[in-house]
């Protein structure tokens, strides 16, 4: 396992890519689902990376296992409580790693098909963002995704609901695994949404079915500002210039599967491509408890040491980040200048 450098710990970090469900660690978890009355196929807090190592099918990278196991995790969230309670143990681990901003996806049908009152939802992640403000000076935004593998009426009938709640979510994405033709299949509800001045991002997970078709029509059909993932893009060239030229943003993530302790190297060489050819490309966790990969810090220091990225390199990354944030100018330029700082006080240390 790679190592976390000081500078690594040190730098100030955000994270755009990241699902609050995929944060819910076996220990919290096992309360959640005692208080819940929810049988889990495990006991012990190890069970979850178990489960996931058990149904991975050798080294390739099962979407459709991997959304399984979690599904199992993240149906034990029955009450705004619970996400609220799993949501500040990640703020907690973002401040001990010195995060400073994060954009956090949440899976806004699962928690109303699970019973929890959208407005109590809503109201409990509200509540964590002006208390991890408060307390640890982390900013966070809210992302509402919509699962495609459920209908593309209950995605639009929860834009809706998601009216009263506007001014708490900054945008809209779209997970769980990919239909055929999913792009066109939510163009509506994408329109819709931009409509109301969310910001737009999908999935689009690495080596999966017309990965290249589903970048290229999230960009053209639904007008995605970003994509999640998107790392096939560096297997067309015609796609990268592209995605440079129109500034998409890629929100990468490294690490992926459980039993690894470094960054696989497809997913690390498509980094290095995107990157060395000036694609805005981030460096993000998705789901740190069931990857058992760790947080941001040690996922920053497997990308590093796997891909030889420079101490300068990561700064990039992270200015990369909080170039595709969704923020406002004075925001971002609070930010980079931060950045700026640390890597000149950083400079001065060494020299
Ligand atoms: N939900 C959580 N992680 C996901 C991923 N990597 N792809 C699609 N849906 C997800
Ligand atoms: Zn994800």
């Amino acid at each position: 396992m790679a190592e976390v450098s000081a500078f690594i710990r040190n730098m100030p970090k955000a994270e755009l890519h990241v699902h609050l469900e995929g944060t819910l660690e076996g220990d919290l978890l096992l309360v959640i689902a005692e208080r819940n009355n929810i049988s889990l196929p495990f006991d012990d807090p190890d069970g979850i990376r178990r489960m996931q190592n058990e149904t991975k099918t050798g080294l390739t990278n099962n979407l459709v296992n991997f959304l399984r196991c979690l599904d199992i995790c993240r149906e034990a969230m029955r009450t705004a409580q619970d996400y609220y309670d799993t949501a500040m143990a990640f703020v907690r681990k973002s401040a001990a790693e010195n995060v400073v901003y994060l954009e956090v996806t949440f899976d806004v049908q699962q928690a109303i098909r699970q019973g929890v009152p959208l407005a109590e939802c809503i109201e409990a992640l509200s509540r964590v963002r002006r208390e991890a403000k408060r307390d640890y000076d982390i900013e966070i935004r809210w992302i509402a995704c919509f699962q495609r593998d459920h209908p593309v009426q209950n995605a639009m009938e929860t834009l809706n609901l998601l009216d009263p709640h506007r001014d708490e979510i900054v945008g809209i994405g779209l997970d769980n695994f990919e239909t055929p033709n999913f792009p066109a299949l939510f163009a509506p509800v994408m329109a819709a949404a931009r409509d109301r001045g969310y910001r737009l991002t999908s999935h689009c997970d690495v080596n999966q079915p017309e990965s290249l078709a589903h970048i290229r029509d999230c960009v053209d059909l639904l007008g995605v500002e970003r994509i999640d993932h998107g790392l096939n893009t560096a297997q067309d060239i015609t796609l990268v210039k592209k995605i440079v030229s129109q500034r998409i943003a890629l929100t990468g993530c490294p690490t992926f599967h459980v039993s690894m302790t470094s960054a696989p190297s497809d997913r690390v060489e498509m980094i290095r491509t995107l990157f060395d050819a000036g694609a805005l490309i981030s460096l993000n966790t998705d789901d740190p408890a069931q990857f058992g990969s760790g947080y941001l810090n040690r996922t920053l220091a497997a990308c590093q040491a796997a891909a030889g990225f420079t101490d300068e390199d990561m700064i990039r990354f992270m200015r990369n980040t909080f170039e595709s944030a969704w923020i406002d100018d004075r925001a971002r330029s609070g930010y980079l200048e931060r950045l700026d700082r640390f890597r000149d006080t950083s400079a001065r240390a060494v020299s």
